[in-house]
């Protein structure tokens, strides 16, 4: 057994992060202003789109997006069930209704072949999450929904490409990313939308800050005018300067994070292949580069007559953290009512209570990794 305990995920924060916070604080201006700018300016040529808006989570930001496309009442938006309840709330805080469709059983994306039959006059959008930081098969979703407007819920997807376009890069009006600590770079709290729709970037910028025409930096600064106006609906969700400035360092170690997280992910494909009791994911033929978010699998709890909780208890007693991602959305009790049904998501409903996420961060080891496929091959026997 290990002697420390493994975590799930652990942000990597290194003095260059601390430093430029300091500078931030003493610099007289600590809200959103130059370094996020400059951030937004760094995150979009990364991703290859045209425009960036930093928010203060990926959550703000998918609400926001969703505003910006005039998302509303009586409106309907097409999403998985198998994704953090914030993507579906961030339908519901703009009054419309999260329609879901179920996810393929080897990569827990949404399945595209099922969108069609949830469309209706009332889609506004189709929501998908790049499950895991592995791209959603963007192609078949947009053939299958032509004229509908895609917003990519990319929170797991910094570093991650389709077809050989980073996630991000259009051709989908809209993509949102996170940067929570769990996430693969951080800025402790925060997310940005990228867009190539100068509109609606402008919107996005707009809406951020309650609606107003001006940002506190170009009014406060002495370029700026202090007068502005309230020009459309809006929430509060900027990310300010202290919080751009960890995310500007973060964004120089993103290659050799990716690599560390790129490493560990094939030691559990590798390793963990064949193990009784596991379903590994699979990986789709068109040409992508995973994101590496989260490592997944899913256990066949009857073959290993055990339950989920009692295998991560196992583990957690072997100094091993996991995670769970997820519980799928309708199993919670917040959305008894939205008439969701087993029966229509049966492999959302089957992953919901089996699937377990194992420890993936840099700065983890092969050692730690090996200790992970150890534990779990002594546990399924
Ligand atoms: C798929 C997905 N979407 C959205 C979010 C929300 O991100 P944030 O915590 O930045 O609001 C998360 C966060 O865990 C997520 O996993």
């Amino acid at each position: 057994m290990r002697d420390d305990f493994l975590p799930f995920s652990k942000p990597f924060i290194g003095e260059e992060e601390v430093q430029a916070v300091r500078e931030v604080l003493l610099s007289g201006w600590i809200t959103t202003g130059p370094v996020t700018a400059k951030f937004e300016e760094a995150f979009s040529k990364l991703v290859g789109a045209r425009f960036a808006a930093a928010v203060s989570s990926a959550t703000a930001g998918l609400q926001i997006a969703l505003m910006a496309l005039g998302v509303g009442p009586g409106d309907e938006v097409i999403t998985t069930p198998m994704t953090f309840a914030a993507t579906v709330n961030a339908i519901i805080y703009n009054g419309a209704r999260p329609v879901l469709v179920d996810v393929e059983m080897g990569t827990m994306n949404i399945d595209p072949k099922r969108i069609r039959e949830k469309l209706s006059p009332r889609t506004k959008a189709v929501m998908p999450v790049h499950f895991a930081g592995l791209p959603a098969d963007m192609d078949a979703i947009k053939e299958v929904a032509p004229g509908i407007p895609i917003v990519e819920d990319a929170a797991h997807a910094i570093g991650a490409s389709y077809k050989g376009s980073p996630i991000g890069y259009g051709p989908s009006p809209l993509a949102v990313f996170s940067f929570h600590p769990a996430k693969n770079i951080t800025t402790a709290e925060g997310g940005m939308i990228v867009t190539d729709d100068p509109e609606l970037a402008d919107s996005c910028k707009v809406m951020r800050q309650h609606g107003m025409s001006k940002g506190a930096w170009n009014r406060f600064a002495k370029s700026g005018r202090p007068d502005y106006e309230i020009v459309s609906p809006g929430i509060k969700a900027n990310l300010t300067d202290l919080q751009s400035a960890i995310g500007l360092e973060q964004l120089k170690r993103l290659e050799g994070f990716q690599s560390e997280r790129h490493r560990i992910a094939g030691i559990y494909d590798r390793e963990l292949k064949g193990v009784r009791g596991i379903m590994l994911p699979e990986y789709p033929q068109y040409p992508h580069v995973h994101g590496r978010h989260i490592y997944w699998v899913i256990l066949k709890t009857e073959e290993l007559g055990i339950t989920r909780e009692e295998f991560m208890g196992r583990l957690k007693e072997m100094n091993i953290g996991t995670g769970v991602h997820y519980k799928a959305v309708h199993h919670h009790k917040r959305y008894e009512g939205f008439g969701w049904s087993d029966l229509d998501l049966p492999n959302a409903s089957y992953a919901s209570s089996r699937i377990v996420s194992l420890p993936l961060f840099p700065g983890m080891t092969d050692h730690d990794a090996m200790d992970v496929v150890n534990a779990v091959k002594e546990i399924c026997g």
